[in-house]
């Protein structure tokens, strides 16, 4: 039987992961889930139904029935959503609700790679790789500000400090807080093209393969 491929790749808001992970599993051959769209979604959902984010056993309910066809839902990029899902994110329901999803897509051969938070940590702590991708934050605001002000008129210090509010909330929480993974290779992308980024990222992985 030949043995799953999973890589973890884990870091704060707009680092370069989502990019690197899409890359990262073309090049292997694997699939890849966006585990933040599946927080986006749910407090999307939620906002829609009227249920207060706040509210951990609602969300923690309206979690438990996500359906694949949520994470294809307009609006799930923009910068509200990316709030909220910060905020449902630290109810132990709600990342209880999602765990087995994102496992039982990690385990379908030949493997996958998935981003988040605490793919490393939580998830599939036993990944054959790992990565915890950063940027400074100014570096990251004025990426995420590039992608959001496509769509519409976007001011950059509301992006940097929405960026800060959400890193700061999702590194203190209680359940899964972000943190680099024993084991993680930590790339720095500030200075880096999204080219560079994806050649070293191959090269760390492929030492962490052979290792
Ligand atoms: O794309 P960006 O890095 O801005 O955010 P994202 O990966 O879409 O995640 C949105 C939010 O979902 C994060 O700020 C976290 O609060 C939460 N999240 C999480 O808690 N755990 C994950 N594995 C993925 C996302």
């Amino acid at each position: 039987m030949t043995q799953l491929l999973t890589i973890a790749i884990d870091g704060p808001a707009a680092s370069g992961k989502g990019t690197i992970a899409r890359r990262i599993a073309a090049r292997y051959g694997l699939r890849h889930l966006d585990t933040g769209l599946l927080y986006r979604a749910v407090a999307v959902l939620c906002a829609g139904d009227g249920i207060p984010l706040a509210d951990e056993r609602a969300t923690g309910e309206r979690a438990m029935r996500l359906d694949p066809a949520d994470l294809e839902r307009d609006g799930l990029r923009s910068a509200a959503a990316g709030r909220g899902a910060s905020v449902v994110a630290a109810h132990p329901a709600v990342r209880a609700a999602l765990l087995d999803w994102q496992r039982d897509f990690a385990q379908e051969a030949p493997g996958a790679v998935l981003d988040g938070r605490d793919i490393g940590t939580v998830v599939l702590p036993k990944a054959r790789a790992k990565l915890f991708v950063t940027a400074d934050p100014d570096v990251r605001a004025a990426r995420r500000w590039r992608e959001l002000s496509k769509d519409r008129e976007i001011a950059y210090r509301d992006v940097l400090r929405d960026i800060e509010e959400r890193d700061a909330r999702d590194a203190a929480r209680t359940d899964a807080p972000m943190r680099r993974a024993e084991g993680a290779d930590l790339l720095d992308t500030t200075t880096m093209t999204i080219e560079g980024a994806v050649t070293e990222a191959i090269h760390l992985i492929d030492g962490q393969l052979a290792g």
